[in-house]
């Protein structure tokens, strides 16, 4: 357990989220290409389901519910209240209002530990080294941590798609973003943090992790005019997943995806299940 205060969310993330758009982010459109990508790759890379996963950021269950589906016992943990209202109502899903950098949880107890969504949140160096070493506390020898970050230059290749490059102020942030990594309140996003992908997996090892797997969740394909139209069709969407499949390890384009997975272990043998 750890005894130090839970840290306080920047309240510009809190805000953010308090619009209420978050829910409806992956169920829709093209968003819908991360849900099921994230999806298909978590199924390969975690243990077969059964023990405890800690979805950490894990909003308003969107992963969680399909999780507890597949027969892990999640407990999801959120510092936004109306994400963690909203995902108690899931069925085998348990909630707990709580910060990545705090986790109100014993050592070594789950068999999994999800950052989809904390690590992008957290600007501060010192802060993802907190939020990733609480992971790697939590989560028993041989277990699973899966960290989501957002791509470097997601900003700018999503903004040149949408016409945003082209408006010079947007141009200017969108610049500075790629250049730092630093998204700010009053652009398209909240706080965050855009990592490279090598600097990710840096940042897994320095908290006790073996990498063990990068994987582009969107790969190229978010880039390609009308990806979506595919998605609404069940076996031309497969295609697309296997399409993706094929590329999200291939390392000269981990950085062109929007989000990107990067799975460790703890080291020691797994004795979970
Ligand atoms: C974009 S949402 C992702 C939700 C879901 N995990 C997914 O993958 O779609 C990011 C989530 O991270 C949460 N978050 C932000 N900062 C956090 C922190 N310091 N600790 C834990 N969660 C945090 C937010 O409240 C939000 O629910």
């Amino acid at each position: 357990m750890t005894s130090s205060p839970t840290p306080r969310l920047a309240p510009a993330i809190l805000e953010y989220y308090n619009q209420g758009r978050e829910d409806g982010r992956l169920r829709e459109g093209d968003g819908r290409l991360e849900f099921w990508r994230t999806q298909d790759v978590l199924r390969r890379v975690l243990p077969e389901p059964g023990g405890l996963l800690i979805d950490v950021g894990g909003g308003t269950g969107i992963h969680a519910a399909w999780l507890a589906a597949d027969g892990w016992d999640v407990l999801l943990v959120d510092p936004v209240p109306a994400h963690v209202e909203q995902a108690s109502s899931l069925a085998g899903v348990s909630t707990r209002l709580g910060d990545a950098r705090a986790l109100d949880v014993d050592d070594a107890t789950a068999d999994v530990v999800l950052l989809l969504g904390p690590l992008y949140h957290l600007p501060d160096p010192e802060d993802r080294a907190r939020a990733l070493s609480e992971a790697a506390r939590a989560v028993r020898p041989g277990g699973a941590v899966v960290g989501a970050t957002i791509n470097r230059h997601a900003a700018l290749h999503d903004q040149l798609n949408r016409g945003g490059w082209f408006e010079p102020p947007r141009r200017a942030r969108l610049a500075a973003t790629s250049a730092s990594g630093l998204s700010l309140t009053g652009g398209d996003f909240t706080l965050g943090y855009f990592h490279h992908p090598a600097d990710i997996a840096a940042e897994l090892s320095a908290a006790g992790l073996d990498v063990t797997g990068q994987y582009g969740v969107e790969g190229a394909a978010w880039l390609l005019g009308g990806i979506g139209g595919y998605l609404d069709d069940e076996s031309q969407r497969e295609a697309v997943l296997e399409a993706l499949r094929i590329t999200e390890s291939e390392p000269s384009l981990l950085g062109v995806s929007g989000h990107l997975l990067t799975a460790g272990r703890r080291p020691g043998r797994y004795a979970g299940l």
